[in-house]
């Protein structure tokens, strides 16, 4: 076996092993070398527009918000209270005048300063300034909001690759998110991310897509940290037929007049949340019937596939299965994964 490729002498390549689907020491080296160093889709330009806008998150353990601060600037945190460790902002996305910790009422600057401690008293030693909020990275990308938990992090163009010229044709900055859903799913994020980038199972598990496209024209491309799927579309199909994923838990599918993108967000080794948001260029009423069409009939192809990645994940744990052979047509954007993540992680198998 080849330590980088996974592939046997011979050349065929294999998938990652099944215990790295649930080993608690590949979950604790992708915490540390995957997701805490990537920039990762945390938003878009809708949910932070005004100061005191944020979103916030939890990925693979880490909770994190990003808010837009008094003086416009886009910023993020750990969000986690420097007193007592208490998360600061809950739910996924709201507004906020003051940042307020609800345990003992701290009071945060949307810089990250510590500005008051009610109640506190006097106590010998003690300094506001050691106690301010943990930076994290962020940045703006074409209306997408990306944050980095590694404040070493280059620029998030780095991180996207060959997404940015991929996606420069489409003004993706004039769509507008109408919906954000999210659906959580029993299996561990490589598991759903394995069956993201491959349409090899589309005539077995999504009939009505298959139906919509020309399976046998299906075309699958690895390019700098991504993958890009597609498919000749037949007559009356609502699909643009460019489905795009970037390492490690980005993907990004523009259809005509607007695109969706998620963000495949591990909870912890057997449990992944998928934030889908659909954005679409024309948002007038005459539109909306065009937009609930679209957006359920994308979730119905989500949610398809989740019975298989569920029972999948049960017999990767199941000690009966080790690894499987990848198809070089068909496979190679989990081959192209497995070797990412491979390096990420700097072990072969
Ligand atoms: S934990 Fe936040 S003020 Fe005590
Ligand atoms: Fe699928």
């Amino acid at each position: 076996m080849n330590m980088t490729t996974g592939k046997a002498d011979g050349g065929l390549a294999f998938t990652i092993p099944a215990r790295w689907y649930h080993d608690p020491e590949i979950w604790a080296r992708e915490r540390a070398n995957v997701f805490g160093k990537e920039w990762l889709l945390v938003g878009h330009q809708g949910q932070v527009e005004r100061p005191g806008d944020y979103v916030a998150g939890e990925i693979a353990g880490w909770r994190y918000f990003v808010v837009r601060g008094r003086d416009g600037t886009l910023r993020g945190f750990h969000n986690v209270c420097p007193h007592r460790a208490a998360t600061l902002l809950e739910g996924d996305a709201g507004h906020c005048d003051v940042l307020r910790c609800r345990y003992h009422r701290w009071v945060f600057d949307t810089d990250g300063a510590l500005k008051a401690t009610p109640d506190f008293g006097e106590a010998p030693g003690f300094n506001r300034a050691d106690y301010g909020l943990k930076p994290i990275k962020v940045a703006e990308w074409r209306g997408l909001v990306f944050a980095s938990l590694d404040l070493d992090a280059g620029p998030v163009e780095e991180g996207l690759g060959a997404l940015v010229d991929m996606v420069a044709p489409y003004p993706i900055e004039t769509f507008r998110s109408v919906r954000q859903v999210t659906f959580d799913i029993a299996c561990n994020w490589k598991t759903y991310t394995d069956n993201f980038v491959e349409g090899y199972h589309i005539p077995g598990i999504h009939p009505g897509l298959n139906a919509a496209i020309d399976f046998k024209g299906f075309a699958v491309e690895n390019r700098p940290r991504i993958v890009i799927m597609s498919a000749p579309q037949r007559d009356g199909s609502i699909y643009e037929g460019v489905w795009l994923w970037r390492y490690p838990n980005t993907t990004l599918s523009v259809f005509p007049g607007g695109m969706n993108t998620s963000s495949i967000v591990p909870l912890d080794r057997r449990r992944t949340r998928l934030v889908y948001n659909f954005y679409f260029a024309d948002r007038s009423p005459a539109a909306a019937e065009t937009i609930e069409r679209t957006i359920e009939i994308n979730c119905q192809i989500v949610r398809e596939d989740f019975g298989i990645c569920e029972t999948a994940q049960g017999n990767l744990e199941g000690g009966i299965y080790d690894r499987g052979p990848l198809s070089p047509v068909q496979e190679a954007g989990v081959r192209y994964f497995h070797e990412m993540l491979r390096a990420s992680l700097g072990i072969a198998d």
